[in-house]
């Protein structure tokens, strides 16, 4: 038996309801190309249950106008909704203060908020930013527009075969230079967990800030920002099962007040005459114009949606559908799992001998299966591994054993096709 078996069988097993929790995702039940819906393609996008549903409708049939601006008593509900959504978010991560989360668009627009905003300001000639290899693009374009611009350089941690960062390598890319370490709490191409805890600590020691890319942690496991210690943490609302077009970037409170604002407007100034324009305080200076409203409030129920149900258990359901998944895969001939490190969440890369990833994903589609297939946005982990592409299975708290062993099904159906 295999030393994962056994852990498998010696930890005893969450009390999850799988069917409770999936009838709460109406899409679920659905069959968009005529056979039923396995969905797993959860890191691109989540699902949403009914609750948020209902959320988003209660607000844009009952409490909507616009914030912040107006005496009326509508105004007043809405803004009094988008800060009680505030606080949620805060509490979810355990930000300190309320005030340190700024809603942002998703991960993408937090990282360049983070970049324009501090790097810009305090990242100059001849300065170096610590990447990984595991990054998502949108934690590497934004730095790289940076430094082209002021003239200062990237730095690369790499990654061993498993896919995973060592501390060793990482460290030695530290010098007097290093002025910024961004790094993605998961990777979202391969599953891997990174040791961000180690590193930031190691970059804090050092006077670093880190930026932690936590896009494809936040829907799985506890996230709590104080003990990591981080300084920027962003992630997105549609991959926690909440709506499109909202986000956070989390910051130490004394961070984002040195930092100059992004984006220039509305409800981001205290006052405006053509001479001079005084910047509010956060987290308004970084909410330039009419925010996203009804989605930070959907974002909102998406929290005490999967508060309800538990991160712990969450994750614990995703262990074991991760575990199961990977120990089918590995069994399988003409199977290559791209992604094999220790500590993994939620996602399984593969490759099929002699089958481009395009037709796996268009023939489990034929299946209902939807995966995704490509670069996964990480075109250097794609590099390192010497591939075009991959096929990606990716879980959220309401898949299913049975929908892996569909996932399987549907690998032997190609596997055969190609034969
Ligand atoms: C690790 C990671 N970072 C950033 C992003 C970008 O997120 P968004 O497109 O929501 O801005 C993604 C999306 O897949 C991701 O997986």
């Amino acid at each position: 038996m295999s030393a994962s078996r056994s852990a498998l069988i010696a930890r005893p097993k969450s009390v999850f309801d799988v069917e409770r929790i999936r009838a709460d995702f109406p899409i679920l039940t659905l069959s968009p190309g005529g056979k039923p819906l396995v969905y797993l393609d959860n890191a691109a996008s989540s699902q949403m249950p009914q609750q948020v549903i209902d959320r988003l409708v209660r607000y844009q049939t009952t409490q909507h106008a616009n914030i912040h601006r107006a005496v009326h008593t509508l105004s007043e509900i809405a803004t009094a909704e988008y800060e009680e959504a505030r606080r949620k978010l805060a509490r979810f991560i355990n930000a300190r203060e309320e005030r340190e989360v700024i809603f942002t668009s998703g991960t993408t627009e937090a990282i360049n908020l983070a970049m324009h905003g501090y790097g810009r300001k305090f990242i100059g000639a001849g300065d170096e930013i610590i990447l990984t290899t595991l990054e998502h693009h949108s934690n590497i374009v934004p730095w790289q527009m940076l430094a082209e611009e002021k003239g200062a350089r990237i730095r690369v941690a790499p990654i061993n075969d498993a896919g995973e960062l060592s501390m060793g390598e990482y460290e030695k890319l530290f010098n007097e230079h290093t002025k910024l370490v961004g790094v993605a709490h998961v990777s979202n191409a391969l599953g891997s967990v990174n040791p961000i805890k180690q590193m930031i600590a190691f970059a804090r020691a050092r006077g670093v800030p880190a930026l932690v890319d936590g896009a494809q942690a936040v829907p799985h496991m506890k996230v709590d920002v104080q003990d990591l210690d981080c300084d920027f943490y962003a992630f997105s609302g549609h991959k926690m099962c909440g709506p499109t077009g909202i986000g956070v970037l989390y910051g130490k409170a004394a961070l984002l007040e040195r930092m100059q604002p992004f984006k220039g407007g509305g409800d981001m100034i205290l006052s405006v005459t053509f001479d001079k324009t005084t910047y509010n305080v956060i987290p308004q200076k970084f909410e330039a114009g009419t925010p996203p409203i009804a989605a930070a409030i959907g974002l909102g129920a998406a929290v005490d949606y999967l508060s309800t149900v538990g991160m712990d258990a969450i994750a614990g359901h995703e262990r074991d559908l991760l575990e199961y998944a990977t120990e089918q895969l590995a069994r399988m001939p003409g199977v290559r799992i791209i992604g094999t490190a220790a500590e993994k969440a939620a996602v399984l890369s593969f490759a099929l001998d002699g089958v481009h990833p395009h037709d796996v994903g268009t023939l489990l589609n034929q299946d209902g299966i939807a995966v995704r297939t490509g670069h996964h946005c990480a075109q250097p982990v794609m590099q390192r591994y010497k591939v075009p592409a991959t096929s990606r299975a990716s879980f959220a708290l309401y898949n299913t054993m049975a929908e892996v062993d569909a996932l399987v099904a549907g690998i032997r159906n190609v596997q055969k096709l190609f034969s």
